[in-house]
């Protein structure tokens, strides 16, 4: 998995048509989700699957004090020059979210792990292990907020094409589209950047590949509770994803 995201961390920010805009977006969108479910008293997040730093770097410019992770180095690499180019102050280090609480200890206000991250790992073991060291880093009423693709409304079969759109760089064009194989409740994806130089005509493709496991929200939320979260809920408004949350409440 993590070779999958270090390569893909210099073309990370082309799956969106604006990353700017989707991290402005999202930050003011979860940030309306926090205040709603948590009120004003949550200052520090913890960022367990940062990537290139979406999330983090836009909580981070409304004002959270942000730390976070990735199991990719080179995402964290490239998230670390992302908010130093910002003026950020975000403490990134490598870590498996698995070992999140033995990486960070407790405290924390808030942990989260967002745009369908948790699916990188392949079984309920590991989606448990995962949630019970998040659990495990927040301090007594602070929140868990997860973000996954709904997999119930997913097409399931093999050559599934999600394109994602073309973008144009200067000369260059990429046009970036994904291709997954199910196999059972997981799947194989190809992550494809075709990058068309306008100017040379000539035309290069980078393709990576990795496996998710297609986990249904219901069935990730009986894990939240599971590994201790109360007052668990899924939310469909105020997001581009279902967003799952729980509280630690003791
Ligand atoms: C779809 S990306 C989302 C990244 C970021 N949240 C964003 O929206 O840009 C999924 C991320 O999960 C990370 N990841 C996968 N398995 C992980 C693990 N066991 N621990 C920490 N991060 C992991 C990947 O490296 C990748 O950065």
């Amino acid at each position: 998995m993590a070779g999958f995201y270090d390569q893909l961390a210099p073309l990370y920010h082309l799956i969106f048509q604006d990353w700017d805009n989707s991290i402005a977006r999202q930050a003011r969108q979860l940030t309306e989700i926090i205040r709603n479910e948590w009120g004003s008293g949550i200052e520090t997040v913890l960022d367990v699957s940062c990537g290139i730093g979406t999330q983090a770097i836009g909580l981070s410019q409304r004002g959270f004090r942000v730390t976070a992770s990735d199991l990719s180095s080179e995402e964290i690499s490239r998230a670390k020059r992302e908010a130093s180019a910002r003026n950020l102050d975000i403490a990134f280090s490598v870590c498996d979210m698995r070992e999140a609480h033995r990486h960070y200890g407790r405290g924390y206000d808030l942990v989260i792990s967002c745009d369908n991250s948790i699916p990188c790992l392949l079984s309920d073991d590991d989606i448990l292990a995962a949630l019970r060291e998040m659990y495990a880093c927040l301090r007594p009423g602070g929140g868990c907020l997860i973000t996954v693709r709904d997999y119930d409304r997913e097409e399931r079969g093999k050559g599934i094409v999600k394109p994602h759109g073309a973008r144009d760089v200067g000369d260059m064009r990429y046009v970036v589209f994904q291709v997954w194989d199910f196999d059972g409740d997981h799947y194989d994806l190809t992550m494809y950047f075709v990058e068309e130089n306008r100017s040379s005509n000539s035309v290069q493709t980078h393709a990576m590949r990795s496996r998710y496991y297609a986990i249904s929200p219901n069935k990730l939320l009986t894990l939240m509770e599971e590994a201790g979260f109360a007052s668990v809920k899924r939310l469909d408004d105020g997001f581009y994803q279902p967003v799952l949350i729980g509280t630690k409440w003791s």
